[in-house]
């Protein structure tokens, strides 16, 4: 049997200007992660499994929009395999499901690598990031690509739509308080409510989009010099140009009052919006003070990380 996994992520800044072409910063987050695991079921068809949503077909017979079908089919496709082996693929993740933590990319990613370990083959990053990002495309439609390919490079990267991303090297290991709201984040809704307010007002948006893509670019160099205070100003400023174009709620905002109000440095929505994370930044020592006030004010689980 062969296993392999791959992280959650949080989006620090830039979420929907990404769409746009303007730069975000992403990271991953170790503390959750998906697993997938092949073994050989000879003479038995291949099936893939993923107990948690209710998945368990033969990779023959499986949807040409099921996600992880799809997964399984292009990595054996890039294996060369002429077909599918007698091989059954499970899948299983403690990352919750729509909370804007990744999941269903990070399962994406698991498969691909059980896959080609299991063959015995190496999977390069882009290969892998490709894969994932023709499964992101079924669950939200036209991605920026962000999520595949942090998932994929497993590191905090600064990411441009269609160019290769740049690894981030923190100059200080900034500590973060992640608060899933509870609330499934629609992340395409929100993205086509942002796309129908673009083509409404055009000028504006785009003016929102260039100032969260001046964020990112401070972000980058606050993070590189290590800058806590000035990073934890850019989430807050993120987070009023969120509001903006219409992506926070009022569960969200609730929890980011809480973070401010403990002590966090900044806070701001991660990911889509509307519902899934806040992230808060925060000095080591009042960690414990921020993620009590995020459960005090609802937050359905709660994660210190660190990038
Ligand atoms: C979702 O994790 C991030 C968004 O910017 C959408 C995308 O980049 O595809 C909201």
């Amino acid at each position: 049997m062969t296993t392999a996994s791959a992280p959650g992520k949080i989006i620090l800044v830039g979420e929907h200007a990404v769409v746009y072409g303007r730069p975000a910063i992403a990271a991953p987050v170790w503390q959750v992660q998906a697993r997938a695991t092949v073994e050989e079921t000879p003479n038995e068809a291949c099936r893939i499994v993923a107990p948690q949503i209710g998945l368990n077909i033969r990779l023959a017979d499986a949807a040409p929009n099921e996600p992880l079908a799809l997964v399984a089919r292009l990595a054996l496709g890039k294996l060369g395999a002429a077909s599918p082996p007698e091989w059954r693929i499970e899948a299983r993740s403690d990352i919750p499901m729509a909370s804007g933590l990744g999941s269903g990319a990070a399962i994406s990613a698991a498969v691909a690598r059980a896959l080609f370990a299991h063959a015995g083959q190496e999977l390069p990053v882009e290969t892998l990031s490709q894969i994932v990002f023709a499964s992101e495309r079924i669950h939200h439609g036209r991605p920026s690509g962000i999520d595949n390919t942090v998932i994929a490079w497993e590191t905090p990267i600064w990411f441009v739509k269609g160019e290769a991303p740049q690894p981030i090297r923190p100059g200080w290991p900034f500590t973060i308080v992640i608060a899933d709201s509870g609330v499934p984040a629609p992340t395409r809704e929100t993205v086509a409510h942002v796309r129908q307010g673009w083509e409404q007002d055009p000028a504006r948006y785009e003016a929102w989009f260039d100032e969260m893509g001046e964020i990112a670019a401070k972000a980058r160099s606050a993070m590189e010099a290590g800058q806590l205070r000035r990073l934890g100003r850019l989430f807050d400023k993120n987070q009023t140009l969120l509001e903006r174009i219409g992506v926070s709620s009022p569960v969200l905002e609730r929890l980011i009052d809480a973070a401010r109000h403990n002590g966090a440095l900044g806070a701001k929505l991660s990911g889509g919006g509307r519902g899934g994370n806040v992230i808060a930044l925060v000095e080591p020592a009042i960690a414990p003070l921020v993620e009590e006030g995020f459960r005090s004010a609802g937050a359905r689980r709660v994660i210190t990380t660190t990038i």
